[in-house]
């Protein structure tokens, strides 16, 4: 092995030290010698910036290095990147924006701030012939990012179908499991470190959104508002709805969907059932998933973990080393992301977005009650694959669920009927409608 306490030292520093930041100083800190053998210098770990210099942390600094002044970092011209690991939009933005100015390349694990400023802050980093790295964005510790931006680099994607929040993964796992009730899963979760600081953009399927618009920008050249991308969470998720889908033969699922459908690009975050024995139905946990077709290298298959404190932690100083080294820098050149170069896209309107669903009601136990929805469903030329009608739990119980799965058919056909189903006087409460993977 090659001495490397005498290779010549790269400074670099931390802004951040909650959960991946904590991973990033250990890596750097423990495992010098791995990092130095493939950057071919020592990435040295000259500064940390946190807010509270009291708070207890998960690693042991060496003296002098733990500050709250950002300027340590930006007045000092020997530190070349910075692993920026705030998370959230301010002062997220500001300071990627004043490390950029003040000569640095920035890695960030921070994807709502891509997907919120990522056309100004890749603008102004190129003006400023500086690099951002993101490796860690999506997916954790799964190279997706690299793998579609460059390996995946001579085919046209025809469809990403991605796990991409750790979260929801996780909670779904426990609900189906081990019969975890969704808070306390939540709870779980951010325990774990999973979560992001509102587990509400987890569960919402924000994140997951946020994450899928960065991949469609990478695969498909679009630049897409992740707000415009429809989306549903995990939250009106039940253990029945577990229950019945297993009975299906299925496993629900957090998807986040790009895919050329006619030539036109469909994308949505959604529960989505999966049939049990297929690669993406088998994820457990906080793992992630992301299963892409191209044109010419057919269907390849990434799983690994999609959150938690190392494997966010591997893609940062794996982007860490891409960075000091002068591989990303070529890439962020060359690619141009976030720029004008590539056209705007909304996915389309509900009539134009084909599926299977499930639906589930709770309905009045007497006759003629399946004719009536089924009725409304023809009408819509929605046609029925399945359906599971239980006796009521109780005698003093007069209404049961009732499950349908449909046929493919379109979202908007769906809406319209489940619109009218609303209103039938045999129909209690509202409804759950989750699509379905073919
Ligand atoms: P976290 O545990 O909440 O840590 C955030 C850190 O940022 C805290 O240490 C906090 O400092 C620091 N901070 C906030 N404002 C600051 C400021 N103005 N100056 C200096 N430091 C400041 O968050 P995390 O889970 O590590 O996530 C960081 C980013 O990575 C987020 O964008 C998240 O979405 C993303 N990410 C997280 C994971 C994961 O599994 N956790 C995976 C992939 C991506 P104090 O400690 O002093 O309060
Ligand atoms: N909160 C995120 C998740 C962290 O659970 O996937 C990884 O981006």
């Amino acid at each position: 092995m090659a001495a490397f306490q005498e290779l010549e030292k790269t400074k670099v520093a931390i802004v951040g030290l909650g959960t991946v930041g904590t991973g990033v100083a250990r890596l750097l800190l423990d495992f010098g010698d791995r990092t130095a053998r493939h950057a071919g210098r020592t990435l040295w770990l000259e500064k940390v910036v946190v807010r509270n210099l009291d708070k207890p942390r998960g690693v042991r600094l060496p003296p002098g290095v733990l500050t709250n002044n950002l300027e340590e970092v930006t007045q000092n011209p020997e530190i070349k990147a910075v692993a920026q690991l705030i998370g959230g939009l301010e002062p997220a933005r500001s300071i990627m924006l004043q490390l950029l100015e003040s000569g640095k390349d920035v890695i960030t694990a921070n994807k709502a701030l891509l997907a919120e400023h990522g056309a100004e802050l890749f603008d102004r980093a190129r003006e400023l012939g500086r690099t951002i790295a993101f490796e860690a964005s999506v997916a954790g510790g799964i190279p997706i990012i690299t793998n579609i931006s460059q390996c995946l680099s001579a085919n046209q994607i025809l469809s990403i179908h991605a796990i991409l929040n750790g979260t929801s993964n996780y909670i779904l796992t426990r609900m189906e499991e081990d019969g975890c009730a969704f808070a306390d899963a939540v709870a779980e979760a951010q325990r774990q470190g999973y979560a992001e600081a509102d587990p509400t953009m987890d569960v919402d399927g924000t994140d997951a959104a946020q994450k899928l618009a960065i991949l469609a920008h990478l695969a498909f050249g679009a630049r897409i508002n992740w707000r415009e991308i429809p989306r549903q969470g995990i939250q009106s998720v039940d253990a029945a709805d577990l229950r019945y889908a297993r009975q299906l033969g299925y496993r629900i699922k957090l998807l986040a969907v790009a895919e050329l459908v006619d030539s036109q690009l469909q994308l949505y975050v959604s529960p989505t059932l999966v049939k049990i024995g297929t690669p993406l139905a088998e994820v457990r946990g906080a793992y992630n998933a992301v299963s892409v077709v191209g044109d010419a290298v057919g269907r390849v298959f990434f799983h690994g973990l999609g959150a938690g404190q190392m494997p966010t932690a591997s893609a940062v100083v794996a982007d860490m080393i891409d960075v000091v080294v002068g591989r990303a820098p070529i890439t962020f050149r060359t690619l141009e992301l976030w720029s004008k170069r590539y056209e705007r896209l909304s996915p389309p309107p509900p009539e134009k977005r084909p599926g299977k669903f499930y639906l589930r009601f709770q309905v009045e136990d007497r006759p003629g009650v399946m004719a009536e929805l089924t009725g409304v469903l023809g009408q819509h030329q929605i046609s029925i694959a399945s359906v599971i009608q239980q006796e009521p739990a109780s005698p003093e119980n007069n209404t049961v669920p009732l499950v349908i799965m449909t046929h493919q058919t379109t979202e908007g056909a769906v809406l319209s009927a489940l619109e009218k189903i609303r209103h039938l006087s045999c129909v209690q409460g509202g409804y759950v409608m989750m699509r379905v993977r073919p």
